[in-house]
């Protein structure tokens, strides 16, 4: 019997094959939007598309971060990082801040589409996406990065 204590960052099979789907759905649904809004400002009769895609975006985004919360993956690498606490609190907090940003994207393509639309208001839809769009990436980056240094704090690497 060995008295060393052991802490591991525990994998859920559940949690793998949830997050898999869910990754695989999102990452479609975001390459669709990002070219999509690639192009510049989308033409008007892609107003009804935009908004058919930003509200899948939204829902798909809502099940993303619920999955990520539920599962308490952050807690398992804290457990075994305590030092990436801040960063980990942070970067849930931008779950509710993403959220908000989707929803209120997706309610002005919904507003585009029932009234006569602008160009300008076409172009502030399609800047504001592709800023979202930045944001996102750079969250779903850093959430990598901390569970990564979670993952090497686990091993010792560096030992
Ligand atoms: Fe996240």
């Amino acid at each position: 019997m060995s008295c060393t204590s052991q802490r591991t960052v525990t994998i859920n099979a559940a949690f793998l094959r949830e997050i898999k789907l869910d990754h695989l759905e999102l990452t479609r649904l975001l390459s669709q939007t990002e070219t999509l809004f690639s192009q510049g400002v989308p033409s008007w009769t892609e107003k009804r598309k935009a908004f058919d895609l930003l509200a899948k975006v939204r829902d798909r985004l809502a099940m993303h971060f619920s999955l990520e919360e539920a599962y308490g993956y952050m807690e398992d690498a804290l457990e075994v990082a305590p030092r990436l606490t801040g960063r980990a609190f942070s970067l849930r907090a931008q779950h509710s801040e993403l959220y908000r940003c989707i929803a209120a994207l997706s309610e002005f393509s919904e507003d585009l589409v029932s009234r006569n639309t602008q160009r300008d208001d076409l172009k502030k839809l399609s800047v504001q996406v592709t800023g979202f769009l930045e944001r996102l990436r750079a969250h779903e980056s850093a959430e990598n990065e901390l569970i990564l240094e979670a993952l090497d704090d686990d091993v010792g690497v560096g030992d």
